[in-house]
């Protein structure tokens, strides 16, 4: 059966996008997205640093460290994916994550947690960046870089709160194995947290 194509009708050819689909979407400047690769690959690194961490503890038989540490990558992997989902939606191109090499050895449990120290301050300056440029040019990552410098406010107190904690049992392996858990389940050794009362 043949249809008469009524008149006025554009082609199926006609109607293609002329446009590129990145010019759809509020794809950010060049700039914004090199802060956001960058740091989906810095947060997956933080994954990576992290497990090395819990696969030291444990080898050193510090197993609830180890604990502690694997289930902390955990939340550095959802950092991660939260900044690729960030942009995905505004139809960014993401790259996989870079993999940067990450220490792999530790002297003690005091190197361990120091240098966890150091890579959150690290990880906040960054987030800081990116909150001044989406600031400067008005873009919506201000929402996320927001978002996580609330986050490494938390992230920076679990860490210094682990460094006090293990300051406090004075090198006594047993009793902070025994109390590491504390940390994250009850909030107990958390440094500033008071409250409202
Ligand atoms: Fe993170
Ligand atoms: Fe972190």
């Amino acid at each position: 059966m043949k249809f008469n194509k009524p008149s006025g009708s554009k082609s199926v050819s006609e109607k293609q996008p002329s446009a590129s689909m990145s010019e759809y979407g509020s794809d950010g400047k060049s700039n914004i997205k090199d802060l956001l690769q960058k740091q989906v690959c810095h947060e997956f690194d933080n994954e990576r640093l992290y497990f090395a961490m819990a696969l030291w503890a444990d080898y050193k038989g510090y197993t609830q460290l180890a604990k502690f540490y694997n289930e902390h990558k955990q939340e550095e992997r959802k950092h991660g994916m939260d900044f690729v989902n960030h942009m995905l939606a505004r139809h960014m191109k993401v790259m996989p994550p870079c993999e940067h090499k990450q220490p792999e050895n530790f002297e003690d449990i005091d190197d361990v947690i120091k240098q966890s120290i150091k890579r959150e301050i690290e990880t906040t300056k960054m987030i800081g960046e990116l909150y001044a440029e989406a600031l400067k040019t008005n873009d919506m990552a201000l929402t996320i870089a927001s978002k996580y410098l609330s986050e490494q406010h938390e992230e920076e107190q679990l860490f210094v709160s682990l460094y006090s904690l293990w300051k406090k049992c004075n090198g006594n392996i047993i009793d902070f194995e025994m109390e590491v858990g504390q940390l994250k389940e009850t909030g107990k050794y958390k440094i500033g947290n008071f409250g409202v009362h």
